[in-house]
């Protein structure tokens, strides 16, 4: 990859002399979905898979962009005179985002950039592309310009980059496990706080299997946002009648207790999704800890159940993907697996299930929906890094 890119470079830029070769890996989250913004708790993983760069400094302001995985917009061009969001500005959106975030932050590049980006997360699957694309912006403006920010910084400054500039109200779970991820391990992270442990994710005699619906319905962001609202209506509710900060303070019984100062049967769901979900996210990590695989997989399954039911963000093509894998022996658990609306799922799988698992829930995707699914074994990598 790092040759990849640096050969194209060259082709594009003429010189690829002095570029430096960055990389920032995807994430999948194993547990914990839609919590990172109500304070819950959270369990990504940062993927071996993620988005290079080759970056060189310019001796002018331009800023010029080439991606290989949409070579048919070419150059796009920009300059460090005009950070500001615009449709026509596409994908570079995302790194002109960051840079515009550091600025503010008082830290100004004194000279622009030539970049080629390459990614080999599937596009629009659910994976964080985008947040990788973010971290890794960060991280090479941080080795180029000698900014002095943390990883933890670059997760925070990719966060709001994303809320302000690219207007999508995410939490802080895709940027973190891809500023923070570690090999083998994943975060388990409090986004009350920001504290966090790793926790080894080496299954014994099982696998981490993803799987595409290779579907991306149009209402993701808008209905993302849309749910954000409803769990922060929601807490502005609950706070008239109990002293909380955010809805992961509730254990499930003070949730029930209090649920009646909800005025609204849609946000009472929406609410519960939130609160059980953390709880759920907390004891599967536990769960973990004690070798406890089989309970692991079963709080996996209940959280698909209640985000299809209860916060409402899966969709057809996703719910026969889990349905399917939940057939298949030798699944330990599946679900979705990220914002909704498409995207993937997760499951763990049996060691000698995988290939099973591979052809029968491909083929009922296919005789139900009519489209084809991909999957892929993933394997848990760190985070960013100069190659
Ligand atoms: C998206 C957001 C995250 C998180 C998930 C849902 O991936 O970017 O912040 O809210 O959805 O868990």
């Amino acid at each position: 990859m790092k040759e990849m890119v640096l050969n194209k470079f060259t082709e594009i830029y003429g010189d690829a002399d002095g570029a430096g070769v960055y990389f920032a890996p995807g994430r999948v989250n194993m547990i914990g979905e839609h919590t990172d913004y109500n304070g819950g708790h959270v369990f990504p993983c940062a993927l071996t898979i993620g988005t290079y760069a080759a970056v060189k400094k310019r001796t002018d302001r331009k800023l010029r962009f080439y991606s290989m995985n949409f070579e048919s917009l070419g150059i796009v061009e920009s300059s460090l005179d005009d950070l500001t969001p615009s449709d026509k500005a596409g994908w570079t959106n995302y790194p002109k985002g960051v840079m515009w975030a550091f600025a503010g932050r008082g830290m100004k590049m004194d000279c622009g950039l030539d970049i080629v980006l390459n990614g080999n997360i599937p596009n629009g699957s659910g994976l964080s592309s985008s947040a990788s694309l973010e971290v890794l912006t960060g991280y090479y403006l941080k080795d180029l310009y000698g900014f002095e920010v943390t990883n933890v910084d670059l997760a925070k400054i990719g966060q709001y980059s994303e809320n302000n500039f690219n207007g999508m109200n995410c939490g802080i779970m895709d940027q973190f496990a891809s500023a923070m991820g570690k090999k083998d391990h994943a975060i388990f992270l409090d986004t009350a706080d920001l504290s966090y442990q790793y926790a080894p994710l080496v299954l014994d005699g099982a696998k981490i299997v993803v799987t595409n619906s290779n579907v991306k319905h149009s209402l993701v962001n808008s209905e993302y946002n849309v749910r954000r609202s409803e769990c922060e209506k929601a807490l502005e509710e609950l706070q008239t009648v109990v002293k909380i900060n955010g809805l992961g303070d509730l254990t499930e019984e003070e949730f029930e207790a209090h649920k009646s100062a909800i005025k609204d049967e849609v946000r009472v769901k929406r609410a519960k999704h939130a609160v059980y979900e953390n709880q759920r996210t907390i004891r599967a990590v536990e769960a973990l800890k004690k070798n406890d695989l089989k309970l692991f997989g079963e709080l996996m399954n209940a959280s698909h159940v209640s985000l299809r039911d209860d916060y409402q963000v899966s969709c057809e093509e996703i719910d026969v993907l889990v349905e399917e894998a939940w057939k298949v022996d030798g699944v330990i658990g599946s679900r979705i697996t990220g914002g909704g609306f498409g995207g993937c799922t997760v499951s763990i799988v049996k060691d000698d299930a995988v290939e099973q698992f591979k052809e029968k829930v491909g083929a009922a995707y296919k005789e139900r929906v009519g489209k084809t699914a991909d999957f892929y074994v993933v394997e848990i990598g760190d985070g960013p890094r100069k190659m």
